[in-house]
């Protein structure tokens, strides 16, 4: 069954295709199921982007939606995630979107599920729809992700967007360099060049901003928003000092006025509205690819 997981489930050949049937989508292309086809949206963490536009591009597509609420579902009397997604098969469910806390949760169920699993997130795992919606708004802008120098500056520790992105743009030929406090570049520092927040302005060719996930800190900060703003953020007098070609990324939601400045959101340079409608686009391709096999 073709779900997905991480990236790394993903050749280049795969990657280029379904990156083309995305851009096909957003120019208009319609696919629909032959049958009437059901997919149910699991989510055990908070969304806004990645469960609406989920949900937007199942509409597009013509299929069923199987809401699903975890604060009122059978999961509250204890069932397990493999419960509730074999439930789910049982019931009719043609794939599952799965959003969960805990890191390569599909280990323990995409082997026993004959209906393909689509990641929207484990923990600080993966995020494989992020990261492709993320490609999608990079090669609309530069054409090529080779040799381009793209700054992933943050949160790192705690990002399943910069694992994904961190080494599919490698894989892909950009430049990867990583930026921020220190001790939250863990699981990153040995494989890509570390440069300062000032660096990382004027030499980027995409500045790609991170979340402070504060819920996943176990102490409390020691960094004060306004301190991180100025050591770590996207302040307006770096943005001044990038180049003339340079774009802003965010995956969203932002903390505006700490790891960018409130009024970069919505900038020349910014395309953090295009990744979220790039999101749309790259949901139905990738719904259209686990589905068309099984009608
Ligand atoms: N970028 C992203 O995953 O946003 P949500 O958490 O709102 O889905």
């Amino acid at each position: 069954v073709r779900g997905l997981h991480t990236m790394t489930d993903l050749t280049l050949q795969e990657i280029d295709w379904i990156l083309a049937e995305a851009e096909a989508f957003s120019k208009g292309m319609s696919w629909r199921p032959l049958n009437q086809l059901f997919v149910a949206n699991l989510f055990f963490e908070p969304s806004t982007r990645t469960k609406m536009s989920f949900e937007v591009a199942e509409r597009k597509l013509g299929l069923e939606i199987l809401s699903f609420d975890g604060e009122t579902s059978s999961v509250q009397k204890g069932e397990t995630l493999y419960d509730t997604a074999k439930t789910l098969e049982s019931i009719g469910a043609n794939a599952l979107v799965i959003r969960h806390p805990q890191n390569e949760y599909y280990e323990e169920i995409k082997s026993k599920l004959e209906i393909p699993v689509i990641n929207a997130g484990d923990g600080c795992g993966q995020h494989p729809t992020q990261s492709l919606l993320d490609l999608l708004t990079i090669k609309q802008e530069f054409g090529t992700f080779q040799g381009l120098r793209v700054v992933i500056c943050g949160d790192l520790r705690h990002s399943r967007v910069a694992r994904s992105n961190a080494e599919i743009l490698t894989r892909l030929g950009a430049n990867v360099m990583i930026s921020g406090p220190k001790e939250w570049m863990e699981g990153f520092g040995s494989h890509y060049r570390y440069i300062s927040m000032d660096t990382a302005a004027e030499k980027s060719d995409v500045m790609m901003l991170l979340r402070i996930q504060n819920e996943r800190h176990q102490q409390n900060n020691a960094l004060t928003n306004e301190l991180y703003h100025s050591r770590f953020g996207l302040t307006v007098e770096r943005e001044a000092r990038m180049q003339k070609h340079a774009i802003i990324m965010h995956p969203a939601p932002v903390n505006r006025g700490v790891e960018i400045a409130s009024e970069l959101v919505e900038s020349r340079r910014s395309r953090i509205f295009k990744q979220m409608q790039n999101g749309v686009y790259v949901r139905m391709a990738v719904l259209k690819r686990a589905l068309e096999q099984i009608q």
